[in-house]
């Protein structure tokens, strides 16, 4: 092409005859008869291309698909290596940042990148200058929108901790309002029993029962579903047969605390038959709060285990770096993402010699969600989720596998990229591997690699054992 056509495209506008010289010498012409793919993104870019003929279509990559950007017929548009001049360490300015290709037949004047970089640092010094500060000022922008989008999964996280933390708490109270219902009814019944005069023994007596039936029923197995209705009718049919009435609400109450017909006639041997009843109802109600209280001693345990475990996992009131014992991290996180795990089988293999690691513990546990979640979100509630931790010479390893469908091989280059995801919009960021090899190398000194094959993907992150000395 020569130096007349060049003055036709408005990329060259201003460029002295020399220049243009220049170019045109360097330069050639590409003609396309057939659509072709120009470039793609990803790869070494070599070239930079102004169109002269034809249309071309930009596409960027989302996800797994190609979406097409624009497509444009417009003479003198360019694209390609576009970015190698940058001065500034972008390792991403010497890749193509997007695929092109033609839609019929095209032409393109075409210069090598070496050369497109060169002449541009050599003629427009400050217009470089001017790029580099518009790149600073689009990464702080960007590094900002990243502090952001944690943010917002931090707000995922405590979303999913309060579902967590919703169920205990709402049983507590349900069970907390029956309790006092049957306390009261308790106290009821206390008066009834003293009303029907009975002796001191037999008072004794049922005490004893009272207390063996709270026994029995701390140790009452669950009952498979058939086998208590089956026990249920039995024992009220023994009622029935002993003319207790209303034995069809006692008898469920009874068998779930572990009393069976056997245990009635036990207690049919001890109180006088008129007192039989209140005395049944009496031991029902022992029971069912003895269940509640159970309960409510369950519900808060849990409150307690994910309030520990949020301590834990954020290393509230602990320095920022310290030694920690990386199975805690992985435990807490593991509590922390149970919502997301259920149906999920996690499987432990740790090294019980594990040593603990300096380190930053918050940090980690962001690493080890981050992982854990990509697990969680391939295995779709279910399969098998692995953590393993071993130590290899002067690094500690911490493997998280999963059996999901993996990584197929064209993504696995690019999944530690930030802003790459395969999930839907709103779904995934994109950040998770970018923040998490961040912290792993440039914080920690260690580094993160991942493997994958169908059904075995594992990401295994080496820390080291020691602090580094300042060298
Ligand atoms: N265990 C895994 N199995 C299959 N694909 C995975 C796995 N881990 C990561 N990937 C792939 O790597 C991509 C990038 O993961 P990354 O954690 O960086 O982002 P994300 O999970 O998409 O979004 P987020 O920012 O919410 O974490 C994922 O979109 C997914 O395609
Ligand atoms: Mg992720």
């Amino acid at each position: 092409m020569g130096v007349e056509d060049l003055r036709t495209l408005f990329l060259f506008e201003g460029l002295t005859d020399d220049q243009l010289a220049w170019i045109a010498a360097r330069g050639w012409e590409l003609r396309l008869p057939e659509p072709t793919m120009l470039f793609a993104e990803g790869a070494a870019a070599e070239n930079f291309y102004v169109l002269l003929e034809g249309e071309i279509q930009l596409l960027k990559r989302t996800g797994e698909d190609d979406v097409v950007i624009t497509t444009t017929s417009h003479r003198g548009v360019y694209a390609g290596a576009v970015r190698v001049f940058v001065t500034t360490d972008r390792p991403d300015a010497s890749l193509y940042g997007n695929t092109v290709r033609t839609t019929g037949p095209a032409s393109f004047f075409v210069l090598a990148g070496t050369d497109f970089g060169w002449l541009m640092r050599e003629w427009f010094p400050m217009a470089i200058h001017l790029l580099d500060g518009l790149y600073l000022g689009w990464r702080n922008l960007q590094l900002q929108t990243r502090q952001r989008e944690r943010l917002e999964a931090l707000g995922g996280l405590s979303a999913g901790l309060a579902h967590e933390l919703n169920n205990p708490a709402g049983a507590a109270v349900r069970a907390t309002g029956t309790l006092r219902e049957r306390v009261s009814g308790m106290r009821h019944k206390l008066g009834l029993l003293a009303e029907g005069r009975v002796p001191a023994a037999a008072l004794q007596r049922l005490v004893t029962l009272q207390d063996d039936a709270v026994e029995r029923s701390a140790k009452a197995p669950r009952l498979p579903a058939l086998e208590a209705a089956d026990q249920e009718d039995k024992l009220a049919d023994w009622f029935d047969a002993h003319g207790v009435a209303g034995g069809w609400d006692l008898a469920p109450v009874l068998v779930a605390g572990g009393l069976d017909a056997v245990w009635a006639e036990e207690l049919a041997a001890t109180v006088e038959p008129q007192l039989l009843e209140g005395a049944l109802r009496w031991i029902a109600y022992t029971v069912e709060t003895e269940t509640l209280m159970a309960e409510i001693e369950h519900a808060v345990g849990r409150i307690s285990t994910l309030v520990g475990a949020v301590k834990q996992y954020s290393y509230l009131d602990q320095a920022p770096e310290q030694d920690v014992d990386v199975r805690d991290g992985l435990e807490s996180t593991l509590i922390m993402l149970g919502h997301k795990l259920s149906g999920v089988e996690v499987r432990r293999d740790y090294d019980e010699s594990l040593p603990r690691i300096p380190a930053y513990g918050s940090e980690l546990n962001q690493v080890w969600t981050n992982l854990i979640d990509n697990a969680a979100d391939a295995l779709g509630g279910r399969g098998t989720l692995t953590l393993r931790t071993s130590l290899e010479e002067d690094m500690l390893l911490v493997e998280i596998g999963d059996d999901g469908p993996g990584i197929p091989r064209e993504v696995r280059k690019r999944v530690f990229d930030a802003f790459f995801t395969t999930k839907a919009v709103g779904k995934g960021s994109g950040l998770g591997l970018d923040i998490s090899q961040r912290i792993v190398v440039q914080r920690h000194h260690g580094d993160i690699r991942m493997e994958s094959h169908p059904g075995d993907t594992r990401f295994q992150v080496r820390l080291p054992l020691h602090r580094p000395t300042a060298a």
